[in-house]
Parts: structure tokens; C-alpha cells; sequence
């Protein structure tokens, strides 16, 4: 599948890798250093370009920058009428200390808006990307962490699900985009844990049902 990755930073980058890793065309995009892009392109055999040349005729969309950036991006991107847009950022603002949106709303929901017609799934806010190298590293051990996903349109969950299993995780269905609401705060009770506990950033999470 051709996958954009738009915002090459820790998310972006590390995603990328690992889909490349898996088979996939993965376009990097979104960084105020070309030569990083052009590294990571010729490091994963994958490509570097503009926003807008990896969205076009993209299988799937990460997005993947700092919440401030979202818009500048997404004006870069077009309409994304059709597409699969994989959201992992978080509403933060500047410095990454509070959340900026109100309760009643979330980042999933106002992106939605941003761009209705782009087929929107937020996943990957909930676990920090310390992590996804260990966990692709034991795709093999049962049972695998969860990573929760949430959006209104079924066949974009799919194609996020499988993207989503690629990288080790097993993907936890949370409902549809206003899931947001209670998922963005979550994520960071995640970066609490990851970043100040004792023990690295590389966690992970696993919910089960007792009956
Ligand atoms: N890191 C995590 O573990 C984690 C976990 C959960 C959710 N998230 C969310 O995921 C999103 C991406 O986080 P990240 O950690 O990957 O961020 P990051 O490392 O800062 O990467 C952001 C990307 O956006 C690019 N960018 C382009 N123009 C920019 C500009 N004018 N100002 C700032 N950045 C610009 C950066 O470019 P350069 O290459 O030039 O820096 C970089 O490639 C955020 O919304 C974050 O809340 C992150």
C-alpha cells in the first residue's frame, strides 16, 4: 500500500520505518530539513516529497506533526476527499503541557470538520513511539498489546486495523470519533506514565474483560 507519512518526526519516522520494513511504498513528507526526508527515503527504500505529492493516490495518510502545525498541513494536503487519514496527534498546546480543546469536542472530531470528506481514524496517540520498535520486535509473543482506534467509517478502521497489526499491536476497536473525548486525555495519562516513571518510555497497554 502506498502510506504518506506527513510530519517525519518521532511518530512519523518510526511508523514509516517499520512499514517500509513490512512491504509497504511509504512517502515521507512534512519536515523543515529535506535531507531528512531524502535520508529516510533512501534509508527505507521508500520516497520523499511534497504534501501534496505523497497524499496523492495514497492507500492510507499519517498524520503526524505537533497540533499547532495540523492546519498548514492539511491546506498542503487538499481535500483528501476519499482517503484514509490515520491521525495520531494530540491537542496540545505549545510547550505539551495541557490539552486546548474543551471537553465537549476533540482533536479527532475537529479534524473531521477540518476536512470532512477524508475517511478520519485516530490511532497511535495512545502509546508513545518509544515504543513501536520493541513491539514490532515481538509481533510473534501472544497476546500482543492493544492499541486503541476510533472513527465513523468501518472500511477506513479496516485499512487502519491492518496497518495497525503490521507494526505488532493488536488493534482495539474504541467506537467512533467522539471516542476522542475521553481517548486524547487518556493519551496523556499514557505520556505521564511513559516519560515519568521510572523505567523508559517504552510502554505499552492491554485491556481485558474478566468474566
Ligand atoms: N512522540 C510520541 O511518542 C507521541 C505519542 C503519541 C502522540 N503523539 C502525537 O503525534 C504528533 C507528532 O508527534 P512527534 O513526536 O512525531 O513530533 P515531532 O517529532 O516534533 O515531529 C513533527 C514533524 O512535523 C514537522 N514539521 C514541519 N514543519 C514544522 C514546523 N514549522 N514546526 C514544527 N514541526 C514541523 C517536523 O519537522 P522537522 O523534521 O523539521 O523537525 C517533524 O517532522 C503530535 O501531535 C503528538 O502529540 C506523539
Amino acid at each position: 500500500m502506498k502510506i504518506a507519512i506527513l510530519g517525519s518526526g518521532l511518530m512519523g519516522a518510526k511508523l514509516g520505518r517499520l512499514w517500509a520494513t513490512c512491504g509497504h511504498d511509504v512517502t515521507f513528507a512534512y519536515s523543515r530539513d529535506r535531507a531528512k526526508l531524502d535520508r529516510l527515503a533512501k534509508e527505507t527504500g521508500g520516497a520523499a516529497g511534497s504534501v501534496r505529492e505523497a497524499v496523492d493516490d495514497a492507500g492510507a495518510v499519517l498524520l503526524a506533526v505537533h497540533w499547532s502545525r495540523t492546519g498548514d498541513v492539511l491546506e498542503q494536503a487538499g481535500d483528501l476527499a476519499g482517503q484514509v487519514v490515520l491521525n495520531c496527534c494530540v491537542p496540545l498546546n505549545d510547550d505539551d503541557s495541557a490539552l486546548v480543546l474543551s471537553p465537549g469536542t476533540s482533536g479527532a472530531e475537529e479534524l473531521a470538520r477540518m476536512r470532512p470528506d477524508a475517511r478520519w481514524v485516530s490511532c497511535f496517540n495512545t502509546s508513545p513511539s518509544e515504543s513501536f520498535e520493541l513491539v514490532f520486535a515481538r509481533k510473534d509473543t501472544m497476546p500482543r498489546p492493544h492499541l486503541m482506534f476510533y472513527g465513523d467509517d468501518d472500511a477506513a478502521k479496516d485499512v487502519a486495523g491492518s496497518l495497525i497489526s503490521d507494526i505488532g499491536f493488536e488493534p482495539l476497536d474504541a467506537g467512533g470519533l467522539s471516542t476522542g473525548r475521553y481517548a486524547e486525555p487518556f493519551a496523556m495519562v499514557t505520556a505521564v506514565l511513559a516519560y515519568g516513571q521510572p523505567g523508559g518510555p517504552a510502554l505499552t497497554y492491554r485491556f481485558n474483560k474478566l468474566r
